[in-house]
């Protein structure tokens, strides 16, 4: 296996390229991060992060050339590590993976056995890329808000809908019976096509207020853009109420003020996916996996390796609405959309 040549895709810069640039190359393991598994991919996935690393000066990837791909899962083909044997299905996400330790976005990986979560053979490995960090993320601000308290009276905000995380965000929720769900959008024609989904489809402008403080609207608010919506947002938010923020794609600045926090003791609560424990991780995933399965819940569309850079290129208009799956085995033209 060590000298045969595989897969994977590139992405580059240096002192005489100061663009990023990406390939599809060949490469044998030898290429790959050090770690004592190594893993065939079957599947990764496509988040935002994904396509800042092909981005100029985006700070994603630290360390050139990188093979990007911040999750993958697939089969483990060789171990020194005592935790796996080969032919076990794994999952990795986040930690260093697709940033400075070679990614998902390839035929092979090797990573640290800690960072790999065990899966049980009947688990569907396409659905697990179908989450993915994505998923992850959505299942750590949901449990965020039911940690806290969230009911299916609750009244809940949930921005970022028509993407990765919050598409997977509202699957779960909806899953759990939540029956006042609001979201909300970027423009007229989102608001249309999800009328007759939610509770209130709102625009960044309907809730962009004078007042320090507004009329209390929102128990719990899963906001996955942050800045300029997130200020918008903080006004509305009940008495204890709580929002959790993940994401930073509307701006990484927050412009607010004092009152909802000393008046109505609201709580804003950072999640990250990326550098959890293991054991953290693995709970979500159970979850995920279990009384939270949201499996056919939520759209996704797949794409061969070799369509990610195309993918990359038109982000907006195709993972509209979807989750992006890159299907990894060298089989051309899968393109398949699902729900
Ligand atoms: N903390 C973590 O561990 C973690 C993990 C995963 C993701 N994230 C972050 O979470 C965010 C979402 O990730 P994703 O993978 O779901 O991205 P995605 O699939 O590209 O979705 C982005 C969503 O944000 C919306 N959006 C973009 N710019 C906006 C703006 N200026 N105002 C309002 N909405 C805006 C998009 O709406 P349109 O459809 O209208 O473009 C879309 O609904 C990103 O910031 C990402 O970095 C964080």
């Amino acid at each position: 296996m060590v000298d045969k040549l595989f897969k994977t895709l590139i992405v580059n810069k240096s002192e005489d390229m100061p663009k990023v640039q990406s390939e599809m190359k060949k490469i044998t393991l030898a290429d790959l991060s050090e770690g004592d598994v190594v893993v065939k991919i079957a599947y990764s996935s496509l988040n935002y992060k994904d396509v800042l690393a092909f981005q100029n000066n985006s700070g994603v990837i630290r360390k050139y050339p990188m093979i990007p791909g911040v999750d993958f899962c697939g089969t483990v083909i060789e171990t020194s590590n005592p935790r796996f044997t080969t032919g076990e299905n794994v999952l990795c996400t986040g930690y260093d993976v697709g940033v400075s330790h070679t990614g998902g976005l390839s035929e092979y990986a090797r990573v640290p056995a800690e960072w790999l979560i065990r899966l049980d053979k009947n688990v569907p490995l396409e659905y697990v890329m179908a989450l993915g960090t994505a998923g992850l993320t959505a299942a750590l601000s949901v449990n965020e808000i039911v940690s806290f308290g969230a009911k299916r009276d609750s009244e809940i905000l949930v921005t970022g809908v028509t993407g990765g995380v919050g598409s997977i965000v509202v699957a779960i929720l909806k899953k759990l019976k939540m029956r006042n769900i609001s979201v909300l959008v970027r423009n007229k024609d989102q608001r249309h096509s999800y009328c007759n989904e939610f509770k209130n489809v709102y625009l960044r402008d309907d809730l962009e207020t004078k007042k320090l403080i507004a009329h209390q609207k929102f128990d719990y608010v899963v906001d996955c853009v942050g800045g300029t919506v997130l200020e918008a947002v903080l006004p509305w938010v009940s008495y204890k109420g709580v929002v959790t923020v993940c994401g930073n794609i509307a701006g990484n600045q927050l412009k607010t003020n004092m009152l909802p926090f000393i008046l109505r003791g609201i709580r804003l609560m950072g999640i990250d996916s990326v550098n959890i424990k293991l054991e953290e991780k693995e709970k979500m995933w159970q979850q995920l996996l279990t009384d939270w399965n949201i499996n056919g819940a939520f759209s996704v569309r797949i794409f061969p390796l070799d369509k990610v850079k195309y993918v990359v290129d038109n982000w907006v208009e195709v993972r509209n609405k979807s989750r992006i799956v890159i299907s990894v085995p060298d089989t051309k033209n899968v393109e398949k959309i699902s729900r």
